[in-house]
């Protein structure tokens, strides 16, 4: 099959995942993810309600992966205990639980998160406020509905220029290619982060620059990025020191992430195969996975 065949049938398939998806709901998220979480002889329904592709290095199980991902985006935050945090897109609120419970993650004095659906988010407080009521001296923890883009219309935003608090760290977890725009967040970021904190996202990217047909299929068809957002690693790097970060790093962490992932799709019946062979298709064609950080400078005024 020549190139062009491969992209159309490509085109087609994906087409096919994103209308069963948009059918059953209008947003490619809902809680189709759940059952995902249960384990062989775990509790039924699971304690965890991950949504990410998981960092498989040392697992095939689905949330242990999705909190290794987790733990592995805390590492390069470098999170400090009592520090100020901003979690955002963190679906169901897992990531939230694991600062707030996990031993060996520092727990913070004040948390904040934002995820973009209502039910992810009614759902994290939810398990959010059960845990809470079970510890002593819990820190300040404030979940937000909505965009992670702050507009000016939006009163109350984590991001907004009249938030109460600065953050010390800044996490996007598997979601920042969603954002409309990823810049306009990073650039919104910088300016609520305080002197020598820092934003980490885990995120996607491209080895070299996808082309016209790949990009119309992420953007339009797909609708899973924002054409802005299709970046090169360099691109990636060079756009986050002109918003004015420094000490920008980005670890490609590919081979530890799609290649677990697709196995775990694969056997998830007719669907996961199609999505795990997307996938497979798109790394072929340059799509990585990276983890990304940037810090505010601590002299110079923004
Ligand atoms: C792949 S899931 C990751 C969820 C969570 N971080 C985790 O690891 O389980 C992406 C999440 O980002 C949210 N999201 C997508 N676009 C968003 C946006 N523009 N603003 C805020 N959240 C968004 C989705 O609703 C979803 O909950």
């Amino acid at each position: 099959m020549n190139t062009l065949t491969v992209t159309i049938l490509a085109s087609v398939v994906f087409a096919g995942f994103y209308v069963y998806f948009s059918r059953r709901t209008s947003d490619p998220y809902g809680t189709f993810h759940v059952p995902f979480n249960k384990v062989p002889g775990g509790p039924d329904p699971p304690q965890t309600e991950w949504l990410n592709m998981g960092f498989w290095k040392d697992t095939v199980v689905f949330p242990e992966a999705c909190q290794a991902l987790a733990i592995q985006l805390f590492r390069v935050a470098d999170l400090k205990p009592g520090g100020r945090v901003l979690d955002v897109g963190h679906g169901c609120g897992d990531s939230i639980l694991l600062q707030l419970s996990h031993p060996e993650v520092a727990t913070p004095s004040i948390l904040c998160g934002i995820t973009s659906l209502p039910a992810h988010h009614r759902r994290s407080w939810e398990r959010v406020k059960s845990y809470l009521s079970s510890v002593d001296a819990p820190p300040a923890v404030l979940l937000f509905q909505g965009d992670a883009v702050w507009r000016p219309e939006c009163q109350d935003h984590p991001l907004s220029p009249d938030f109460q608090h600065d953050f010390d760290n800044i996490l996007a977890l598997d979601c920042a290619y969603h954002f409309n725009t990823r810049e306009e967040f990073l650039r919104q970021s910088l300016r609520r982060l305080t002197p020598g904190g820092s934003v980490a996202l885990a995120d996607l990217c491209f080895s070299s620059s996808p082309g016209p047909v790949l990009t119309l299929l992420l953007w339009r068809v797909l609708r899973t990025m924002p054409k802005h957002n299709i970046t090169t690693k360099e691109q990636y790097i060079q756009q986050m020191r002109e918003i004015g970060y420094e000490d920008v790093e980005l670890e490609d962490i590919t081979p530890f992430v799609f290649p677990g992932f697709r196995q775990f799709l694969k056997q998830r019946g007719r669907m996961g195969s199609i999505f795990s062979w997307s996938m497979s298709w798109l790394e072929g064609r340059g799509l990585r996975f990276v983890i990304v950080k940037g810090t505010r400078p601590n002299t110079r005024p923004l």
